[in-house]
């Protein structure tokens, strides 16, 4: 796709399915790490460790397993179409392997950074964060979808919350669903509104990685 639809779907959208490579070599050697943590084959010294329900992070860090998470973003071009789109030198800023398991708690429509009326402070980054997820599609079956987000939602902003949060509810309201895939990662403003899906079968694994 053309750079300049692509700036602009991040602006107007504010997300992109972005499309790489998946013979990307960091790409194939995480898509094979993930299947061993899978198979249940993790180095010495680090473990999937249970934060939240029903989900996983690899611990004591993600960046130290191996070069390749920290690298890949670099490598599949996701910094230098946030340079481009920021017009600063992007860098991750954490970089985290997760897992969410089967019946994962749902959590529903939010925007990572918010200040409702009656909030005393504002939750989140000012202004926004960027992040880059990639959901590799390592299962058998079909992709599934695992996150939903609401399109264009972070240009508008209700300051009452129920309001807020009920839009992106509504019939008419466009969303759009994010699946597993290897050819595509997801870059969006945690602006926006976005609802996790719950997770049927196997775990769907996610490098979530944000940026400064
Ligand atoms: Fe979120």
């Amino acid at each position: 796709m053309e750079r300049s639809i692509y700036l602009d779907q991040l602006y107007f959208d504010g997300f992109l399915k972005f499309k790489i490579d998946p013979k990307n070599s960091d790409l194939k050697n995480i898509n094979e790490i993930i299947k061993s943590i899978e198979d249940g084959n993790i180095k010495e010294g680090f473990s999937m460790e249970t934060k939240y329900d029903r989900s996983a992070d690899l611990r004591p860090s993600t960046i130290e397993y191996d070069a390749s998470f920290s690298k890949v973003c670099e490598s599949i071009g996701v910094i230098d179409i946030l340079n481009e789109y920021l017009k600063y030198k992007t860098k991750p800023r954490t970089v985290q392997l997760r897992a969410a398991y089967e019946g994962s708690s749902y959590l529903s429509w939010h925007r990572d950074t918010h200040k409702y009326k009656n909030d005393a402070t504002t939750v989140g980054n000012v202004p926004p964060v960027f992040k880059a997820i990639y959901y590799p599609h390592i299962s058998n079956n079909k992709p599934r979808a695992t996150l939903r987000v609401s399109s264009g939602s972070h240009l508008r902003y209700f300051n009452s919350k129920i309001v807020d949060l009920t839009v992106p509810r509504l019939m008419f309201n466009k969303k759009v669903d994010i699946q597993e895939s290897n050819d595509t990662i997801l870059i969006f403003n945690t602006g926006l509104l976005h609802s996790v899906l719950s997770v049927k079968g196997t775990p769907i694994y996610r490098l979530i990685t944000s940026f400064k």
